[in-house]
Parts: structure tokens; C-alpha cells; sequence
């Protein structure tokens, strides 16, 4: 079984890898720059700072596959230009750490804001429904060029060195213990009320980024593709509005941006504005978290 290497594990993400990884019986170990709360048994953990080449490099050392989530994950509490340093240095110095090393894979923590809709203070008009891997990226603040070019870092490892890459685009991750605080924000519309500012509504719970993490180091790549990379988008199978997405999207944009592909709508009309069916189809991914029950997810 291959050796994989969690960057960024003692975050909270990384907890739920960590934790799925290990219910699933499959070896690994735990990188970051702080000691875990927890880990489970037989889990060991290497301290590391990423921004380091050299610490990067030896700790890289003897793993088939990197999952990469270690990064600043957003765009608000840390000034634009720490969290381009931070995020681009550290996934650079894993690339390269993984192309001097021999690691063969590398999944990497990729963001849905990266679509340039996430983190909005314009408002963008995408150019289809539902959005697509396919569709044209247009990050347009700190954190969501980071995860662009990280994942640009990745594809370009895999096109020049054949480092098989996986980005997964997930959208904002829910996790048990912010319960509370998410439970407020929801709960007018699990009263059936409507946004009255909405957004795309889009989130995903830690325990299905966990799932997609996992089926992305057991994924196998044809062997023909021009590039062994993937990217995926990751979220829950509904926004958290309790409404058609399209209604919602009608609110936002004057004029509804083209539908595509109306059979996504017609089939789950509370589909997000991303289309999940490429994990779905490749990775077998199946999100298994639902916003209305958050209060009875599990802790990882
Ligand atoms: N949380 C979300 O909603 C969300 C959504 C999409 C993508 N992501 C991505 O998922 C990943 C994990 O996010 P998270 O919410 O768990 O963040 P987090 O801050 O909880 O965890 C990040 C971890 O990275 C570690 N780290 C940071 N700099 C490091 C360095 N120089 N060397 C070693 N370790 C370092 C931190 O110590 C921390 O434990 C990030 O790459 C983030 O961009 C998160």
C-alpha cells in the first residue's frame, strides 16, 4: 500500500482526513508545522515548516503520495500578501520536494473560490450552468489566486514530470463543531424562508472533503490521458438554501446566465451552481452529509 504524507494534518481538514484515512486502514503519516490535538493510533507525525525547501525536502522523503491541505485557508485574517507568500512558497517547495523525492502523487487542497465566485466582491457572471471543470478560472483576490496557481503548480509537475496530480475544489467545509454558529445562519431557510442576499450557497462537510481525499489517493489514472492530472469539484449534492438553485441564481443575476445542461436542475433542482457529477462519475465520490442534520453529524 502506497506511503502517503498529510501536509497540514493538524488543521481542520486535516483532522478529518487523518481520521477517515485511519478508519479506512490505510497508512499514513501526519506533516505540519503545529502538533495535532489528537491522532490516532499507529499515526505518526513529522513537525516541518513548509516554507523551508530544505526541512521540505527531507520530510518528503520515502512517500508515494503527498495529500497537500497545508495553507492559509482564507482570504480574511491574514493580510493578501502574507497568504500569497505562505500559500505559493509552501506548495512550491512540495512540488519540488516531490519531484526530488520520486513521489508519485500529489493531491492537493484546491478550492472552488478559485472559479473567481467564491469570494466575491464583484460579482461574476459564469458563462454557463452548472459550472465545470471545464469552465474558465478567474481568481481575483489573495487566497483564490494561491489555490489557482498551486493547482496550475501541480498540473504543470504532472505535465513535465509525470507526478500524477488531483486537485479537489472544495467549496467552504462545514465541520461538526462549528454546529452553533452554522445552525444561525440556516436556520431561516430550513424554516422555508428566503435569502434575501443570497450567494451560491454551496458548502460541504468535512467528512465528504475526507471521503474525496481518500478516493482521490486510490484513484487510477487510464494511463492515455495527455496529462496525468484531474481536477474535481467537491461539494454537498444541495446549497444550503432549501430552494431551486436556479430561483436562487435568478436573484442574483438579472438575466440567468445560460443553463447548459437543464437535466442537472431537472434532476435536483437544490443542485449547486458547480456540477459534482465528474467526481461522482471518476472517483466515485458521494457526498453523505446533509446542512438540515448538521447538529447530528459525528466529530472526525
Ligand atoms: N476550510 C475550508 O472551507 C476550505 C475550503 C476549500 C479549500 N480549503 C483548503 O483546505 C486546506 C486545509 O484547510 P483547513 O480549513 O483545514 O485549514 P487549517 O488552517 O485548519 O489547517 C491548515 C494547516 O496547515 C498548517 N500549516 C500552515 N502553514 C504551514 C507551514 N508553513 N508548514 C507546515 N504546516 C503549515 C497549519 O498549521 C494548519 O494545521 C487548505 O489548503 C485550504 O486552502 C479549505
Amino acid at each position: 500500500m502506497s506511503k502517503i504524507l498529510v501536509t497540514g494534518g493538524a488543521g481542520g481538514v486535516g483532522e478529518y482526513v487523518v481520521a477517515d484515512l485511519a478508519a479506512h486502514n490505510i497508512p499514513h503519516t501526519v506533516l505540519d508545522v503545529r502538533e495535532p490535538a489528537k491522532l490516532p493510533d499507529g499515526v505518526d507525525f513529522v513537525r516541518c515548516d513548509l516554507m523551508n525547501k530544505e526541512e521540505t525536502i527531507r520530510a518528503l522523503r520515502g512517500y508515494d503520495t503527498v495529500v497537500h491541505l497545508a495553507a492559509i485557508p482564507n482570504a480574511f485574517v491574514d493580510p493578501g500578501e502574507k497568504v500569497m507568500a505562505v500559500n505559493m512558497v509552501t506548495c512550491f517547495n512540495v512540488v519540488e520536494a516531490a519531484r526530488e523525492n520520486g513521489v508519485k502523487r500529489i493531491v492537493y487542497a484546491g478550492s472552488e473560490s478559485s472559479a473567481g465566485f467564491g469570494i466575491h466582491d464583484v460579482v461574476l457572471r459564469p458563462e454557463y450552468l452548472p459550472i465545470d471543470e471545464a469552465h474558465p478560472l478567474w481568481p481575483h483576490e489573495s487566497y483564490s489566486f494561491t489555490k489557482r496557481f498551486g493547482e496550475e503548480m501541480v498540473e504543470n509537475f504532472a505535465r513535465a514530470h509525470k507526478i500524477e496530480g488531483i486537485s479537489l475544489r472544495y467549496c467552504g467545509v462545514w465541520m461538526r463543531k462549528e454546529a452553533e454558529a452554522l445552525t444561525a445562519m440556516i436556520e431561516p431557510f430550513r424554516r422555508g424562508e428566503r435569502a434575501e442576499k443570497p450567494w451560491f450557497g454551496c458548502y460541504v462537510s468535512a467528512h465528504d472533503v475526507a471521503q474525496a481525499v481518500r478516493l482521490a489517493t486510490q484513484y487510477t489514472f487510464k494511463g492515455d490521458e495527455p496529462i496525468p492530472f484531474e481536477a474535481f469539484y467537491i461539494m454537498a449534492d444541495t446549497t444550503f438554501y432549501g430552494e431551486p438553485t436556479l430561483d436562487v441564481l435568478k436573484r442574483i443575476y438579472d438575466e440567468l446566465p445560460q443553463v447548459r445542461d437543464k437535466s442537472y436542475y431537472e434532476a435536483n433542482p437544490e443542485a449547486p451552481a458547480f456540477d459534482i457529477r465528474k467526481a461522482k462519475k471518476l472517483l466515485g465520490y458521494q457526498p453523505t452529509r446533509d446542512w438540515r442534520q448538521i447538529e447530528k453529524w459525528d466529530e472526525p
